[in-house]
């Protein structure tokens, strides 16, 4: 490619070597030289590359990028750039407390302050854990200098007694097994943790992996990287080709603005229909076209996404883990067999300086147990259906993971074979559900849809993954493991659960879902794509009257400043939950 822009142009040069403001220049050196960096270096026109590092003791999922920033560092300078390795605000998905989603946003706020703030001319983003990539690629999206990610890999397969355990998918079942008394307490651990056997990410087809396969089908990571496990050489390697890549990138001038078009989420659309991705990828990519300029709606994804087959047979939809999906091709095999059907633009650019067909067409399937051709899908339509009805605009449910038996019991009746009436069953915050899930006088039946609310980004700050809710211990002991979920929180890309989740407008900014009462009628139709309570309209407007004369619904105070600042300033699930002041800020290392 052609060189854009030559290193007398590079950013760092307004710290490092600027003859109008020879003082500043001084004072940036002589700190930058504090650590042994020399003048030569610092002002020959070496690109200084960031390495933004969301590994450490705190999120094991992505700790291993410490081991790998060495790698990346020498292929920084192997290419003639100078690394500068910072921290980004830790994400720990299972860890933090009361939920990973409040940082999503928050360490994105913390990254564009980085970015901008500091003499960078490119960055490799360490991604891995759920939330630590869209906050990296958000980040890098809004200041738009040169960007590449990283992914950390996913863990080794889990192994249990000769099965394959997968990490979050193992603990449905070993809920189920523990309720079902086949487990007891010590078993149920060993079991769970089988299934996290080495460094990496969840080895599922979690958000995780899901977020890191969309990255790479993006366009935003070096082909084929996002199924490398962690511990494999292989990915030191690619940490290296990350390295030396990220430079050239920045000779070459290439942006996030030039590979985040909407045809690239076109194509990321139709990849996470293909691989089973998760439903808080809608969530995250919508916020990242936010942030990048891009028109994107929860309409794109089921008009894109709706009618691609399954390929990808990992668990929680399928049977295999990631070092399976990596030995089977990965994400290129995938997208060769879309590219086939011509299911994805071609012509967008990657990070690698080829277009996202040169890149990936020719890749082939190595094992077709786990990656499936265009032709022998695992399930014909297995994209996101765009749920609507007088309880929320909008909300995603993934059709794909409906089980033959959730599908006998609820979707069965001749006379109206997708619809289905039940009983709401409400419960406020996960806190609520966990004390009464399992006390009979709820009166939870076979016939009961449960529903969550003040579990949104208001309700429960950053938005809880709790709408995929277990059936109670009687219910499970009598074989009926799932009932239909409904709710204003998220759910687990773990979790095979066909919830209806990511309601917007939640509770807690006045959605219908407020006016919800247990003991009311729901009418649930997936052919119409609609759920209804079946009350009158003068009913809402009385309940409506009531909920507003009581102040609005009513969820927990915030617990830390950033809880109260991000509730005041977050928006809906619906369209990314971003923090929407931030949206008008683009491109800014350009202004
Ligand atoms: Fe971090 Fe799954 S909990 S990747
Ligand atoms: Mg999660």
């Amino acid at each position: 490619m052609t060189t854009k822009s030559a290193p007398s142009t590079l950013r760092s040069r307004a710290w490092f070597d600027n003859p109008d403001n020879v003082d500043m220049t001084a004072l940036y050196l002589e700190r930058y030289l504090n650590y042994g960096l020399t003048l030569e270096e610092l002002q020959s026109g070496k690109p200084i590359i960031g390495i933004a590092q969301t590994g450490s003791d705190l999120s094991p999922c992505n700790r291993h990028h410490l081991v790998l920033a060495e790698r990346v560092r020498e292929g920084i300078r192997t290419a003639g750039g100078i690394a500068i390795e910072f921290p980004v605000h830790p994400i720990q998905e299972t860890g933090k407390r009361p939920t990973a989603g409040l940082d999503r946003n928050l360490s994105y706020l913390g990254l564009v302050e980085t970015l901008y703030g500091y003499p960078i001319d490119g960055v490799v983003l360490t991604i891995g854990c759920d939330k630590t990539t869209p906050a990296c690629l958000m980040a890098a999206a809004t200041v738009n200098i040169p960007a590449i990610a990283l992914s950390v890999g996913p863990m080794l397969n889990g192994w249990y007694k000769g099965e394959r355990t997968g990490s979050g998918t193992i603990v449905w079942k070993a809920r189920e097994m523990l309720a079902a008394g086949e487990i007891d307490n010590a078993g149920f651990i060993k079991l769970v943790a089988s299934s996290a056997p080495s460094t990496g990410f969840c080895n599922t087809m979690g958000t995780a992996t899901t977020m890191n396969s969309l990255t790479e089908a993006l366009g935003m990571s070096l082909t084929g990287s996002a199924a490398i496990p962690a511990p494999y050489r292989d990915r030191q390697e690619n940490a290296y080709l990350t390295g030396l890549r990220i430079v050239d990138m920045v000779k070459e001038d290439l942006k996030p603005s030039d590979i985040l078009t909407r045809e690239a989420f076109l194509n990321a659309i139709a990849v996470n229909s293909a691989i089973g991705g998760s439903t808080n990828a809608p969530i995250h990519l919508n916020a990242l076209a936010r942030h990048v300029g891009v028109e994107l709606s929860v309409d794109d994804w089921q008009e894109k996404g709706e009618n691609i087959p399954l390929l990808v047979n990992l668990q929680p939809a399928g049977e295999y883990l990631g070092e399976d999906y990596y030995h089977a091709g990965g994400v290129p095999a995938v997208t060769a067999q879309l590219i086939k059907q011509g299911l994805i633009h071609e012509d967008v650019m990657t990070v690698s300086g080829q277009t996202m067909g040169d890149a990936c067409r020719d890749a082939v399937i190595e094992d077709e147990n786990v990656i499936r051709p265009y032709e022998r899908p695992l399930v014909e339509r297995a994209g996101f259906v765009v749920m609507r009805g007088n309880l929320f605009n909008s909300a995603i449910m993934k059709t794909s993971v409906i089980s033959g038996e959730f599908r006998d019991r609820y979707l069965s009746n001749p006379e109206d074979p997708d619809a289905f009436v039940g009983n709401a069953v409400v419960f406020d915050g996960p806190e609520d559900y966990h004390h009464r899930i399992d006390d009979p006088s709820v009166g939870i039946t076979e016939n009961s849809i449960m529903f969550m609310r003040g579990a949104g980004p208001v309700g429960y700050p950053g938005s809880a993954e709790v709408v995929n809710m277990r059936a109670p211990d009687y219910l499970i002991k009598r074989g009926i493991k799932q009932l239909p979920c409904i709710g204003d929180g998220r759910q687990s890309g773990t979790s095979g659960s066909p919830s209806i989740l990511n309601a917007s407008p939640e509770a807690a900014v006045g959605g219908g879902l407020a006016l919800l009462k247990t003991g009311d009628r729901v009418r649930f139709d997936l052919r119409k794509s609609r759920v209804d309570v079946l009350i009158s309209p003068e009913e809402v407007a009385e309940r409506r009257k009531a909920l507003e004369a009581a102040g609005g619904y009513k969820y927990p105070e915030s617990q830390t400043p950033w809880q109260e600042i991000q509730r005041a300033i977050v928006g809906q699930m619906e369209t990314g939950a971003v923090l929407e002041p931030a949206v008008k800020y683009q491109r800014i290392a350009q202004t």
